[in-house]
């Protein structure tokens, strides 16, 4: 276990000379471990940190505006980007190319804004079994999002390399940030896209977005699962006010797991799952049914692409 004000004090420190009299850039994502980051380099060398937040359009609700009331008054960049990540994102329906298109779209929006900033440092909240992965050499040293960024900084600053992760979380409560944030559900950097199958489009990552709430708001607090959310996994028939419609079949997904290697499906009571198929479908117009995923991992993945 870390000591979390020993640990403060002395990363905070460590930024500032790491530093010196330059600027640095990171990328924000508002995740503990980037917000934890943030919170430091902003204590330790003020505006000559600049975070970037890129929405890419595929985020989840009300996360753009979370970020930032957090970070207000700490020289956020917000680069709202929707546009392109839809544009770059059209006629794309294999997982891995849409996985590709979305990680070139950021990094390439990161460095342009980096550029137009004039940084040459890089922040980076890489944690240490993050370190582990990389050691095999797959990744980097410049990179955002485990993508290799064309730019180079004179220099690096991981100040969470030594850290586990429920060690950020006590560092983020250290920091007084919000709880929300200290217990923050992993989410996936491609966003909302994994949640859709097959091609992206503003209609059903609308969708997903609306479902994915309902879902958070009737599990999280509840049942504390390591995941939860909602995936639109196609169509099927359903009657509406005496109509019948083609709708969308939204999967709600509830795992437990100790490090998203494996996973266990939560055995959640028959009332939540009907009170939650019933907010869903009376929610969102679009969409006809709910089914509850009960696989494990393996054989399933938790994310559905
Ligand atoms: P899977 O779906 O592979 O996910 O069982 C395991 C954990 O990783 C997250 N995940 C991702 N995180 N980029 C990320 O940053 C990705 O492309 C990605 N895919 C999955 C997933 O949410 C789960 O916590």
């Amino acid at each position: 276990m870390v000591n979390v004000e020993k640990f403060i004090d002395q990363a905070i420190r460590r930024i500032r000379d790491a530093a010196g009299e330059e600027k640095v850039v990171m990328a924000l994502s508002g995740g503990v471990d980037s917000s934890v980051c943030a919170e430091l380099a902003s204590r330790a060398i003020g505006d000559r940190l600049i975070p970037i937040y890129v929405d890419t359009g595929l985020m989840r609700k009300g996360e753009t505006e979370r970020i930032r009331s957090l970070f207000d008054g700490k020289n956020l960049h917000i680069v709202d980007a929707g546009d392109e990540f839809f544009a770059a994102l059209k006629g794309v329906a294999d997982p891995e190319a849409k996985r590709k298109a979305i990680g070139e779209k950021f990094v390439r929006i990161f460095e342009r804004e980096a550029k137009r900033k004039g940084a040459t440092m890089l922040l980076q909240g890489t944690i240490y079994p993050d370190r582990i992965e990389s050691e095999g050499g797959i990744k980097s040293h410049h990179n955002v999002g485990g993508m290799p960024l064309d730019i180079k900084f004179k220099g690096v600053i991981e100040p969470l390399a030594d850290l586990y992760k429920d060690e950020v979380r006590e560092v983020a409560g250290g920091l007084g940030l919000p709880v929300e944030i200290q217990h923050r559900m992993p989410f996936p950097g491609p966003g909302l896209a994994v949640r859709v199958l097959g091609e992206v489009t503003r209609e059903k990552i609308a969708i997903v977005r609306e479902a994915n709430a309902i879902v958070e708001e009737c599990l999280v607090e509840e049942f504390h699962p390591w995941q939860c959310f909602a995936a639109l996994i196609g169509l099927g028939t359903g009657v509406k006010g005496d109509v019948r419609l083609l709708g969308w079949i939204v999967a709600v997904r509830a795992v437990q797991s100790r490090d998203g290697m494996t996973a266990d499906p939560l055995l959640l009571p028959h009332e939540t799952l009907s009170r939650m198929a019933a907010r869903i479908t009376a929610a969102i117009p679009g969409v006809s049914r709910v089914v509850y995923d009960v696989t494990p991992k393996p054989p399933a993945t938790i994310e559905y692409e």
